[in-house]
């Protein structure tokens, strides 16, 4: 009953109907495992591309990797003649939805390419192709295919700067890139009838949408609106039941969850550290009862050591500073720090206000390395780094105190500026 024919009586893939003048004509990846080095799947992927239909002719929106050009070709050519094809729109320019581009136009030559105003540059430096003509658009814009209009949406971030959603006002029909999409391959394509796809939904989002939440929510302040009965990603299920849910999901998952436990006035600081022999973790104590000191900064200290990394990276996305507190072993941090800092690249943490401390015994590198982990990841850090040499004396300890004071007072915009005094300068 939920068998979809992908292929014609001969075993030729062709296109499937998603309405009389709406095609799909993408391709299986049922084997991918991994997709852009990070993302794993356990059953593979779709490249979704679709055709559309107008009195004034045909669209065809984006296409698919290359090595999976044959079924998109033969899926277009069996709804479509290429010299029909009136307009081609990428939604997105990653390489898995433009691998068919080039010999799409070689063989619908007279077809105008129209790309997000951010697309151009990467245009040309993924296809090299400086001749390439194209329109860009940017949101509101539309193209007419006759009796059907293709609208425009801005949507950048989600997942490169490019990417935009392309709506068919006749038919409510979002094609949304990868926005809303899954790496999940399943020959029934449709939502309502393809296994659960729950956790590849979700999965997907925390990878791909997660970094970029302000820009997940303003892409939903336009299709909100919009009236949507389907939903058509570049990747994954077709979202013909119910899509509403999937927007609201989206806007669920890009909602600040921890609003309720901190009250407005309030900001969140948290204090990490690790410690061989107790000299980090009394130098960590310090820089608490330091931070504790200034009215509305709710302050948290946390033993990596008796922590997984995934709830920290949920408590961090939503605090407004953080502070590290690691030794130097063998020139280095330790892997615990490194560890949590290389799992916060699936949040935005830029502009956050950061703070590094720890004790060593020869060299002190795990420090300033880690102060300049932090600058990479465009976090603010506004007061150098403290290190103390093994065990912490009581001046030492008070530096640790007066540490953490200052940067609670940065976080809540009480810290005095320096003032130049031009008597230093002379
Ligand atoms: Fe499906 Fe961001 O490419």
């Amino acid at each position: 009953m939920n068998k979809l024919e992908l292929h014609d009586s001969d075993g030729k893939p062709k296109a499937v109907m998603l309405s009389e003048r709406v095609h799909w004509v993408g391709s299986l990846d049922p084997d991918l495992r991994t997709f852009d080095i990070i993302l794993k799947s356990a059953n593979g992927t779709t490249y979704n591309a679709y055709v559309i239909r107008g009195s004034e002719g045909v669209a065809v929106v984006d296409t698919v990797k290359e090595g999976f050009a044959d079924d998109f070709f033969s899926r277009l050519e069996s709804v479509a003649d290429y010299s029909e094809i009136k307009v081609i729109v990428l939604n997105h320019l990653e390489p898995d939805h433009t691998g068919a581009l080039p010999e799409l136009m070689k063989r619908a030559p007279q077809a105008q390419l129209y790309i997000s105003q951010k697309a151009q540059s990467m245009l040309k430096a993924l296809l090299k192709q400086d001749e390439m003509s194209y329109t860009p658009v940017l949101t509101g814009d539309r193209v007419s295919l006759g009796d059907r209009t293709l609208e425009f949406l801005h949507t950048p971030y989600l997942h490169w700067p490019d990417t935009q959603c392309t709506y068919l006002a006749e038919e409510n029909i979002l094609f949304s890139g990868d926005v809303f999409g899954c790496h999940y391959c399943d020959n029934r394509l449709f939502n309502d009838h393809v296994g659960d796809f729950r956790f590849s939904f979700e999965y997907y989002y925390a990878h791909i949408m997660r970094p970029f939440k302000d820009y997940v929510m303003r892409a939903l302040d336009l299709i909100e609106p919009l009236p949507v009965t389907m939903i058509a990603p570049t990747h994954g299920p077709i979202l013909r039941d119910r899509p509403d849910r999937y927007v609201r999901r989206y806007r669920q998952l890009s909602s600040p969850s921890l609003a309720s436990e901190i009250s407005c006035d309030q900001k969140t600081l948290l204090i990490f550290y690790i410690s061989s022999y107790g000299n980090t973790r009394r130098m960590a104590e310090a820089v608490y009862a330091g931070a504790m000191q200034v009215p509305d900064v709710r302050v948290s200290l946390y033993d990596l050591e008796g922590g997984e990394v995934d709830p920290f990276v949920d408590l961090i996305e939503e605090a407004d500073g953080l502070i590290f507190g690691t030794p130097t072993i063998n020139g280095d941090a330790v892997k615990p720090i490194w560890d949590l800092l290389s799992s916060l690249t699936v949040i935005n943490i830029k502009t956050k206000l950061g703070g590094v401390f720890g004790s060593y015994g020869w060299t002190g590198e795990g420090v300033p390395l880690v102060e300049d982990r932090l600058r990479g990841l465009k976090m603010r850090v506004p007061i150098p780094g403290l290190r103390v040499k093994l065990i912490p004396t009581d001046e030492e300890i008070q530096a640790c105190h007066d540490f953490g004071l200052e940067l609670a007072k940065e976080l809540m915009g009480l810290r005095s500026q320096k003032v130049l005094n031009f008597a230093d300068l002379a």
